[in-house]
């Protein structure tokens, strides 16, 4: 891998809030959090231009009350994304966090997103999308 150097300009209160980053993530510099970001910008990038094919997982922590969770499982079962699997682990006494790996065009992926993230109840929504470059979206065998 060739590494090429590049100069920035960037208003200082930007880089000193991400030269914080760098410090609490325990990054080894700024190069290597540059290279992070970039990436997560890239596949942001990608997974917008992408309408099919795509995969992603929504994050989401709730309070278990009976309501919600059947309002969320009606929610999966009328999605047009396809739910490829729900993962739930009880993280306390009170709250659920649940995992949903989802695959299906962008715009089905954040309707589901926006119709969960919308339920009374839901405290925590993170969707993560991820796009693959057209001619590696066949799969492949372990
Ligand atoms: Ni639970």
């Amino acid at each position: 891998m060739t590494l090429k150097r590049f100069g920035v300009s960037i208003p200082e209160d930007l880089l000193e809030k991400f030269d914080e980053i760098v410090k609490k993530k325990a990054y080894i510099g700024r190069s290597e959090a540059i290279r992070d970001a970039m990436r997560g910008f890239i596949s942001q990038v990608e997974w917008e231009a992408e309408q099919e094919g795509t995969m992603a997982s929504l994050n989401i922590v709730y309070q278990h009350k009976p309501r919600l969770m059947a309002n969320l499982i009606q929610a999966q079962h009328n999605a047009h994304a396809h739910v490829v699997s729900t993962v739930h682990v009880h993280i306390s006494k009170s709250h659920c966090l649940e995992v949903i790996t989802l695959k299906g065009d962008r715009h089905s992926i954040e309707g589901l997103a926006n119709k969960i993230s919308g339920l009374k109840g839901i405290e925590y929504v993170r969707l993560f999308t991820f796009a693959l470059p057209e001619s590696e979206n066949s799969g492949h065998t372990h």
